[in-house]
Formats: C-alpha cells, sequence, structure tokens
C-alpha cells in the first residue's frame, strides 16, 4: 500500500453492523493488514458486549464506539467514564440532548482519564447532528425542526463546539459549512457514503468517498457497500483507490 492510500485507509471507518461477534470477526479477518478505524454500533454491541471491543484494541485497531448516547446528564457523564475506560478511540452523544449532557459526556470522560494508565489515550467525543437517514419532510413534519436539514445541523455543530467537544458526525453534504461555523481542527466524521452505483438503503443525503473526501472531511464511516459486497477486502480497496 502507498502512503497515500495508507492515509487514505486511516480516514475510513468501516461499520461492523453485525449480529454477533463471529460474523464481525470475519470481516475483520477478510480486512487484516488494512489500517483502516472500526466501528462498533448497538447491533454489534448490545450482543458481543465490552469484550468484543477490547479484542478489537488488542489487535491494534482503533475504534469508533457509535451508542450515540442521549439521556439525562449524569446519566450520560457515567456512561462516558465507563465507555472512556474501554479504552475506545471515538464515541458519540447526541447533540440534541444539549449543552449540559454534552459537557457532562465531557466531564465523564475526565473521570476516567484522571489517574488512567500511562500511554492512555483521550478519545474524540463527538456530537450526533442530524442522522444521514434525515430528510427536509422527517425534520419539519415529524421532530418539528423548522427550516432546512443543512441549517439544523450546522446549529448543531456550534452547540456542540461550544459544549467542548471534538467534533460532529454528520452528512458530507454538511462539511463546508461546519468546517466555516466551527473551523477546520473541528473534526467532522461523516456517515451517508456511497460508491458511485451502490445501493443508497435507508440513507438519504450521500455522496461518494472521492466527493465527501474532497469537501475536506476527516473521517468517512462505510457499512453495506463494504460489509454487503461478495468481497469486503476487494470492495474497501477498490473505496481507497477510488480517493
Ligand atoms: O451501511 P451504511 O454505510 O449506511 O452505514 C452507516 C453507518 O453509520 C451505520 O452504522 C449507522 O449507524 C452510522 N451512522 C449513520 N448516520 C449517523 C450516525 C451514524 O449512518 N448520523
Amino acid at each position: 500500500m502507498s502512503e497515500h492510500q495508507t492515509s487514505v485507509a486511516e480516514r475510513i471507518i468501516v461499520a461492523l453492523d453485525y449480529a454477533s461477534a463471529q460474523e464481525a470477526e470475519a470481516l475483520v479477518r477478510s480486512l487484516e493488514g488494512i489500517p483502516c478505524y472500526l466501528k462498533v454500533g448497538m447491533q454489534l454491541f448490545y450482543s458481543a458486549g465490552p469484550q468484543f471491543v477490547q479484542s478489537l484494541k488488542k489487535k491494534g485497531y482503533r475504534v469508533f464506539l457509535d451508542l450515540k448516547m442521549h439521556d439525562i446528564p449524569n446519566t450520560v457523564k457515567g456512561g462516558a467514564e465507563s465507555i472512556t475506560r474501554l479504552g475506545v478511540d471515538m464515541f458519540n452523544v447526541h447533540a440534541a440532548g444539549g449543552k449540559l449532557m454534552m459537557e457532562s459526556a465531557r466531564e465523564g470522560v475526565d473521570k476516567a482519564m484522571t489517574g488512567a494508565g500511562p500511554g492512555s489515550k483521550r478519545p474524540l467525543l463527538i456530537g450526533v447532528t442530524q442522522l444521514t437517514s434525515t430528510n427536509q419532510a422527517t425534520l419539519n413534519d415529524e421532530i418539528g425542526i423548522a427550516g432546512s436539514v443543512e441549517d439544523a445541523v450546522v446549529r448543531y455543530a456550534e452547540l456542540v463546539r461550544s459544549s467542548g467537544l471534538d467534533g460532529v458526525v454528520a452528512s458530507p453534504l454538511e462539511v463546508v459549512r461546519i468546517k466555516q461555523a466551527c473551523g477546520a481542527g473541528f473534526v467532522t466524521v461523516t456517515p451517508g457514503i456511497r460508491p458511485a452505483g451502490a445501493d443508497i438503503g435507508d440513507q438519504s443525503r450521500i455522496m461518494t468517498p472521492p466527493q465527501a473526501f474532497a469537501q475536506g472531511t476527516d473521517y468517512v464511516v462505510i457499512g453495506r457497500p463494504i460489509t454487503g459486497a461478495q468481497d469486503p477486502r476487494a470492495a474497501l480497496e477498490a473505496i481507497i483507490a477510488s480517493v
């Protein structure tokens, strides 16, 4: 793998959306040697638990624990503390939980980091803005937020930044405005990625991998285009080569 390909791979987060550790392990084995990030979401975490996350860390992977916490501040603080102790590299909370909830998540991280062993790294704490499956009608008619999805996302991003978090999950379509509003160093993690011609599924606001990186996003999250492919390794390699 060239230096360029390695740096692209390091910014791709493969979503391990599987029902069991066995299935996820098979996928991880097939990607061996590719320095991508791995994402454990609720389906896998609720079945395979912290042990599975720790097994990925032992293999040397960077892990994004995508549990999208949204609860009262005290509960989220405790959750953030437990997650930080697991040693993940990135995790998230919903921006819709508000400033106090997000600040409490930070306090949970601080508490876990106090007295953590040498070499332990602070995880990136990320706020979820609007899900990439949310379209204008869902936002206005169901959730009850007026205006465009993009404006709602940027407003959330500003709230996430002022709450002291490291970045946001958003669609690649909003990256340029988020970076303008919150600064280049504010991290963007973008799902809703589909290689040209791939099945869109339930995603709504999407871009191809090269388009998303051209927006200046820090990380792309890709699930089904890799996990649902006949040959997941070949699918990931093709995505890396396309950027
Ligand atoms: O299969 P697909 O590429 O659509 O997977 C996208 C992944 O990113 C899923 O695991 C989903 O839970 C996650 N995600 C998302 N939109 C967000 C936050 C996370 O699609 N706003």
